[in-house]
Parts: C-alpha cells; sequence; structure tokens
C-alpha cells in the first residue's frame, strides 16, 4: 500500500500519541501541542493502513518553521519523515517562501543526517538555559524603546525562531517586552509567554558580556516571581557566566534550507 499524506484530524490523535509517548530520554511533548497543531492548521500525517508519522508547519511572511517529526519507530528508514517535509516545503513554495527552518539538538545525530540529506545546513546554535523564579534585587535594566533589527532579526515565540518585523517590534515596546542592560555595553532580552504551557516565560537573550547579560538574568529573576511564573527558559547564541540557578540544559543546532 502506498503511503499517503493528508492533514491530521482529531480522530488520529490516540494513534499518533501512541508512537510520540517515549521518543526522547525525556518522553515528548506532542500531546501538549496536538490540539493547538491541529487548529493552527498545517499538521501533516503519513499513514499506510494506520498513521505511521507527522509533522506540522507553520507558515511566516517568507519562511516555514517545521517541528514535531516523528515516525513510529518501527517504520523508520523509509523515507516517511523525508516524505512529510517535502510536502511541508512544497505548500512553502506555492506560498513563495524563502526558506525553511527547524531546530534539532545538537546529539541527535539521526535527525541531523536526515535534515542534511535535505539539504538543510546549520545556520546557527542556541543554547537553552533554564533560570528559577526568585526575589533578586541587583538589576540594572531598562524597557527598550527602540532596537537595530540588524542586530537582533529574530525571537523565540513557543519555541519557534521568527524574524522580527515593524509590526512585532512596535507592539513588544507597547507591551514591555524588550529588556536592556543599562551596563555600558547592552544586553538584551525579549520576553515572551509560552502559548502552550501555562506559567512559562520564554526568553530570547542576546549577551554583549558578563556583567550586562547578569543584569539582564537578574531582572528575568525577579520578574519571574513577581509575576507568577513557575518556569524561566532562555535561549541565547552565547555561553552565559555561572549564575545562581541559572542551568545549561541542552544545545540546538537551528536548520536552514533555502527553498529556491
Ligand atoms: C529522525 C526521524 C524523524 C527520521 O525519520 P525517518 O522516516 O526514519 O527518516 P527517513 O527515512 O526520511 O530518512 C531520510 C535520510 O535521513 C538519514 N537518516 C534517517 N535516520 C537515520 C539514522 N537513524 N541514522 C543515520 N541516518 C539516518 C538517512 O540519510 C536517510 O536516508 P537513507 O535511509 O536512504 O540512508 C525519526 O528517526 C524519528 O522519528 N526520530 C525521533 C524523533 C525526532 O528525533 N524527530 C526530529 C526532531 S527535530
Amino acid at each position: 500500500m502506498d503511503l499517503k499524506i493528508r492533514d491530521a484530524n482529531d480522530s488520529d490523535r490516540n494513534l499518533v500519541l501512541k508512537f510520540c509517548k517515549n521518543t526522547f530520554s525525556w518522553g515528548d511533548y506532542i500531546e501538549h501541542v496536538w490540539r493547538f497543531w491541529l487548529s493552527e492548521g498545517h499538521l501533516f500525517l503519513a499513514e499506510k493502513q494506520s498513521p505511521l508519522g507527522i509533522c506540522h508547519a507553520f507558515y511566516s511572511k517568507d519562511q516555514i518553521w517545521i517541528e514535531g517529526i516523528r515516525v513510529n519507530p518501527n517504520f523508520r528508514r523509509q523515507n516517511i519523515a523525508s516524505k512529510l517535509i517535502k510536502h511541508a516545503e512544497t505548500i512553502g513554495k506555492e506560498k513563495n517562501l524563502s526558506f525553511s527552518y527547524m531546530l534539532i539538538d545538537t546529539e541527535n545525530f539521526e535527525s541531523l543526517s536526515m535534515a542534511n540529506s535535505l539539504n538543510y545546513q546549520i545556520f546557527q546554535t542556541w543554547n537553552f538555559y533554564s533560570l528559577e523564579p526568585k526575589i533578586n534585587l541587583h538589576h540594572n535594566v531598562i524597557f527598550a524603546k527602540s532596537l537595530n533589527r540588524e542586530l537582533y532579526p529574530q525571537y523565540v515565540k513557543s519555541w519557534r525562531w521568527l524574524p522580527i518585523d515593524d509590526e512585532m517590534l512596535a507592539s513588544f515596546f507597547e507591551e514591555s517586552r524588550i529588556v536592556k542592560s543599562c551596563t555600558d555595553e547592552n544586553s538584551v532580552a525579549i520576553i515572551t509567554d509560552s502559548e502552550h504551557f501555562d506559567r512559562t516565560l520564554i526568553v530570547t537573550l542576546f549577551s554583549k558580556s558578563d556583567d550586562s547579560v547578569l543584569d539582564v538574568v537578574s531582572f528575568l529573576q525577579n520578574f519571574g516571581i513577581e509575576k507568577n511564573y513557575e518556569r524561566i527558559q532562555i535561549l541565547t547564541k552565547e555561553k552565559l557566566p555561572t549564575f545562581d540557578s541559572l542551568e545549561y540544559k541542552i544545545s540546538f543546532h537551528l536548520m536552514k534550507k533555502f527553498l529556491v
């Protein structure tokens, strides 16, 4: 029987979640995002008699964000992931989008090899840190009212790396979502709420020096407790200095492909 790719629907949920439970050593997150992805659309499913793989695509102005690629362990190395990704790319090309991105754990060699086989290249490498919300009054920051977009071209929204456009920047300023250190060399944080997990802050951090980044990290820690967040997730290209409850977790390659 030929492999068919179609949009997933809610009746696929249980069969899909069966093979998306123990994907990684810590489990998987697909069950938490399933409804959200379904309502956004472009949740693709590969099936023969039953579902064998999924991936979700998020199309924005000039890029595709591909996420949640999962293939049933009993059906791997049969080009199922490749076909799902090519399906997502075909729709992106129809929309005249220029780039496609995905995020892969630097230790996930199977997935990196799959991405390479589809002509994705490592574009950037990002580090993920967690920070515990706590009272901390040793910060020295301001809410930014201007930002050079050439220096800060993208931010992380619910674990998607998206370009910052003028409209978004204006809303960030209005909602006081950009924090700058007052120390000479400005480190900058862009603060967002997770759309999938309650009380979770997701921060894109650009570090210019240890002193200035610690101003920002101290502010984030205090902001977290004041606003009743449970966890703070920090994504940064830099290596951060040692600090209180700041914990390095894992690194990811941001993989990029030109579609044209
Ligand atoms: C990574 C994953 C999605 C690949 O799915 P798949 O359907 O087996 O991949 P494909 O058959 O399309 O592989 C295409 C190519 O990728 C490479 N590749 C895929 N799996 C590989 C592996 N285990 N080891 C080495 N290379 C591999 C190969 O070049 C392969 O081509 P080949 O089989 O002709 O040599 C699957 O292993 C999986 O679900 N892993 C767990 C979830 C995960 O890591 N998702 C990605 C998160 S970003």
